[in-house]
């Protein structure tokens, strides 16, 4: 995601404090209480600027969507989507998924979402990208059910497969062209972008 330079983002940020979960370390294992139901919990990671999530709670009242994503200046274009709506059941983070056991207790998040996760090309980051083993280990404590992932990258999504399969994950669906389904596709930011330029593989499974 290329990152602008937006003016006094974190001020922004703090100012819409009743849509970012402002101190995230004090919610661990609280989330239903904020969300006051016991509806589940959905999250997406690298949200990005929000476009998909946002339609998501839009559509699903009775889900409760959390986006986490770790730059303000990006977080805040999507919290600009929403000066004129209200949805309860729609909050945001800004924290760095390298430590979402500090902010998440065990099975507290019933389904995940990554989106076009940054790739990482070089080996030596390997373990930086979204579906590195490493990060497999801290869903699988804190998510219950599935997770989705969808990339325009093939060599991303060939790693996250042969890391999936690795961590004895069970791959649940898989489209090496997800856009020639015939069903409608909630997208991203970046699939509008990259889906005019090749396929969009996607891949769900559980841990
Ligand atoms: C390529 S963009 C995709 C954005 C959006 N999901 C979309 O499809 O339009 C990846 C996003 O993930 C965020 N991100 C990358 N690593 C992250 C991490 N460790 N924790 C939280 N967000 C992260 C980046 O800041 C960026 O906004």
């Amino acid at each position: 995601m290329r990152r602008r330079n937006v003016k006094h983002a974190h001020e922004r940020i703090l100012d819409a404090s009743g849509l970012v979960i402002l101190d995230p370390l004090s919610y661990k294992g609280k989330y239903q209480s904020l969300f006051g139901n016991t509806n589940p919990i959905h999250l997406e990671i690298g949200m990005g600027k929000g476009k998909f999530i946002i339609e998501l709670a839009r559509r699903n009242p009775n889900i409760n969507y959390l986006g986490l994503e770790k730059y303000e200046s990006v977080l805040i274009q999507a919290c600009d989507k929403l000066k004129d709506e209200n949805l309860p059941n729609l909050h945001f983070i800004c924290f760095d998924a390298n430590h979402l056991e500090d902010i998440f207790d065990e099975k507290e998040i019933d389904k995940l979402y990554l989106n076009f996760s940054d790739p990482w090309p070089k080996t030596r980051h390997a373990k930086r990208r979204l579906t590195s083993e490493m990060f497999l280990k801290k869903y699988q404590s804190i998510v219950k059910e599935d997770i989705e992932f969808k990339t325009d990258n093939k060599g991303l999504f060939e790693y996250s497969l042969i890391s999936i399969n690795n961590f004895k994950g069970v791959f649940l669906d898989l489209s090496v062209d997800l856009h020639s389904r015939e069903e409608e596709i909630i997208t991203t930011e970046y699939e509008d972008k990259f889906s005019q330029k090749g396929p969009i593989y996607f891949v769900k499974f559980k841990l």
